[in-house]
């Protein structure tokens, strides 16, 4: 039996107001350059915007990192960077950081997540979409998924997820990546993916090797060297038998967890789940917030989307991330509402450091 391949590639390349959501000239021809390539290329396709970041989800049977996908995910951002440009969209093109399109789009700006499987007789596919925070905001809801009883139930009960589950963990400072066995290396699982922006979850497998989830890790900052947006990341979870459930995979965006990003990629602000409407970003260009969309794949085609957080069930975590919303809001430029300096590194606070460069003098002994 062939291999499906789910595809997510996202990118920035220009939004309205300023960087609240994408343009649907953007969406519109996004969406048919992507049709035009089902039955062809592709299997089945579809897209939609969080924040200004556009996504693209498609199915087909060529594998990860195969070039003719990304080389059409490339194509259609640099179409919609011609019509951003167009209608003075703002910051048209920000993510599309070579000139030409060079066999991978990794590297190139774009954010990638990507999975291969064997289709088994019903798939559930969870596809997360984010704007306005970094690829580690994901570390801490795959912890609770695949390794917190106290949120999935499973891990304990269901005999088929009992022997826990393997997370790769990227290093995305020294470039290296590590196998962590779950349950019996949590502790020290932790000790590293408890610092997001450096340590970020790029897989998670059962322990036969099947695939259970997949994120984008590139940090766009830190390949242009200069900031031009924060990495938004994208995230495929498969839930059910064998797997957590649907509901087990959702349950741990009740928690109102703070992340880095929000306004100038520079504050720490509550990552909110929300639906597919209210997908844009307005107070201090954020809240950071989180789309999930659900399919079935059927022989590669997508049934759905469900829109996850469209539930009153989450109306209580928005709630909550608008109240941590307006305590961290009212320490202004002060940590930790802005990020360590550390952290700052590849935002504007370099530019002002090297103006004040000849000011300091030293205070002796
Ligand atoms: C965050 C983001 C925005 C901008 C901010 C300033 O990822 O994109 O918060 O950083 O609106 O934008 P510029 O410098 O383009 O005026
Ligand atoms: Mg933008
Ligand atoms: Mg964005």
């Amino acid at each position: 039996m062939s291999k499906t391949t789910v595809s997510v590639i996202k990118a920035d390349v220009g939004s309205f107001p300023g960087h609240s959501r994408t343009h649907p000239k953007l969406l519109e021809k996004a969406a048919k350059l992507l049709k035009e390539e089902e039955g062809k290329l592709l299997i089945d396709s579809f897209f939609t915007h969080c924040g200004d970041d556009l996504e693209l989800i498609m199915t087909h049977t060529h594998g990860v990192d195969n070039k003719q996908i990304h080389k059409l995910a490339w194509d259609v951002f640099i179409e919609c960077t011609r019509i951003a440009k167009n209608l003075k969209l703002y910051g048209a093109g920000q993510d599309m950081l070579a000139d030409a399109f060079s066999g991978n789009v990794k590297g190139m700006g774009p954010g990638v997540a990507e999975m291969e499987f064997e289709e088994r007789g019903s798939d559930p596919v969870m596809i997360f979409m984010a704007d306005k925070t970094e690829p580690g905001a994901w570390n801490f809801y795959l912890y609770k998924i695949f390794a917190d009883p106290f949120n999935t139930p499973g891990l304990v009960i269901d005999p088929s997820m009992h022997e826990g589950f393997v997370f790769e963990v990227h290093d995305l400072i020294e470039k290296r990546k590590i196998l962590f066995r779950c349950p019996e290396e949590c502790y020290s699982m932790l000790a590293y993916i408890g610092a997001p922006s450096r340590y970020v979850i790029k897989h998670v497998w059962k322990r036969d090797g099947t695939i259970a989830a997949s994120t984008s890790t590139q940090r766009l900052n830190m390949m242009a060297g200069r900031y031009v947006g924060k990495d938004d990341p994208v995230m495929i979870v498969r839930a059910q038998s064998g797997f957590p459930s649907m509901g087990e995979v959702i349950e741990p965006f009740t928690i109102p967890v703070l992340v880095a990003g929000w306004m100038r990629g520079s504050h720490h602000g509550p990552f909110m789940p929300v639906g597919l409407c209210d997908a844009n970003c307005t107070r201090f260009d954020g809240p950071p917030r989180v789309i999930c969309f659900g399919f079935q794949i059927c022989n590669g085609t997508l049934i759905g989307p469900a829109d996850m957080f469209d539930d009153p069930g989450f109306d209580r975590v928005r709630q909550r991330c608008n109240e941590l919303a307006d305590v961290i809001r009212a320490q202004g430029p002060f940590e930790p509402h802005r990020l360590s300096l550390e952290e700052m590194e590849y935002t504007t606070l370099p530019g002002v450091e090297k103006a004040m460069k000849t000011r300091w003098e030293p205070i002796g002994e």
